[in-house]
């Protein structure tokens, strides 16, 4: 078994090493994060512009990045645009894939899921808020929200009396048999909330849920969530540029050289 503490103490050199000689990344997460809902270690993402081919187009954005998250914590991803917040968010969501490192999910190694068991994690383990949100633009907010949970093969009474619960609870009673063209873009932003949550996932990952809302709407949404929070100790991790909604989370990360690390107090949001 590989002694994971060595590894702080010793060079990169011996660290590899030691690294090609474990078991399995598992039994480091394992050793060093106890029980941890998300467990991330040595993930890397880079883009290669498809203009050039060359290494001189391509783009490290996330660089051998570790991640710890326990179930029912909060935390927000903040700073400058382009970083690698969405791209780091997206992987977490399963909804691309690093080009190396491991990312373990209940201790379970999600890049190894097959295809069925993928949707299954997109579909009931995570929830996910996008940037831009992504509505089926011929159907109703009602009808949105109800889709996920048709999918779940539950009857249509009940996913409606669901749907509808959740859009209440977002502010839309109003607004439920509109179509999301007819929307306002805060409006979709909740409806899009709505459908994230609508599940109850183990957790909610959110790309700027605020983002299209004024003021008034987002404290809305920020209480929505941090009711969420404690009523279901749902895990949140939040992409955000507002500095309230990075507040509330029990822990701030920003992405520096492609490393995650703790951001400086009011420069990164
Ligand atoms: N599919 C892609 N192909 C090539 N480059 C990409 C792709 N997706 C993202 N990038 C690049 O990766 C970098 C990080 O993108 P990402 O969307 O993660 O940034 P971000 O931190 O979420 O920014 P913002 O705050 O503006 O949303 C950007 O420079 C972006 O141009
Ligand atoms: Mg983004």
């Amino acid at each position: 078994m590989v002694d994971t503490d060595k590894c702080f103490m010793t060079t990169e050199t011996d660290c590899a090493e030691l690294k090609s000689t474990a078991p399995s990344l598992k039994t480091l997460c394992d050793h060093n994060s106890g029980d941890n809902l998300i467990c991330i270690r040595d993930l890397s993402k880079s883009y290669t512009n498809n203009a050039n081919q060359s290494d001189k187009g391509r783009f490290d954005i996330l660089k051998a990045v570790d991640f710890d998250l326990a179930a029912g914590e909060t935390v927000a991803i903040v700073g400058a645009s382009g970083i690698g917040k969405s791209t780091l968010l997206h992987i977490m969501g399963a909804l691309d894939r690093p080009d190396s490192g491991t990312f373990l999910f209940r201790g379970q190694d999600v890049f190894s899921f097959d295809n069925s068991q993928l949707a299954s994690f997109r579909n009931t383990s995570v929830g996910f808020v996008f940037q831009f949100h992504y509505l089926l633009a011929e159907f109703s907010a009602l009808e949105n929200v109800m889709l996920p949970i048709l999918i779940q093969g539950v009857d249509k009474a009940l996913a409606s009396e669901t749907a509808e619960e959740i859009l209440v609870r977002v502010g839309l009673k109003e607004r439920l048999a509109f179509r999301v063209t007819k929307l306002s873009g805060g409006e979709q932003q909740r409806v899009a909330l709505a459908r994230a949550l609508v599940l109850k996932p183990d957790m909610l990952l959110a790309d700027e849920p605020t983002g299209n809302l004024d003021r008034q709407n987002s404290e809305q949404v920020h209480q929505l969530l941090m009711e969420l929070n404690r009523e279901l100790g749902m895990t949140m991790v939040v992409v955000t540029h507002n500095a309230t909604l990075a507040s509330y989370m029990s822990r701030q990360v920003t992405i520096i050289n492609g490393k995650l690390t703790k951001p400086i107090r009011g420069v990164l949001c």
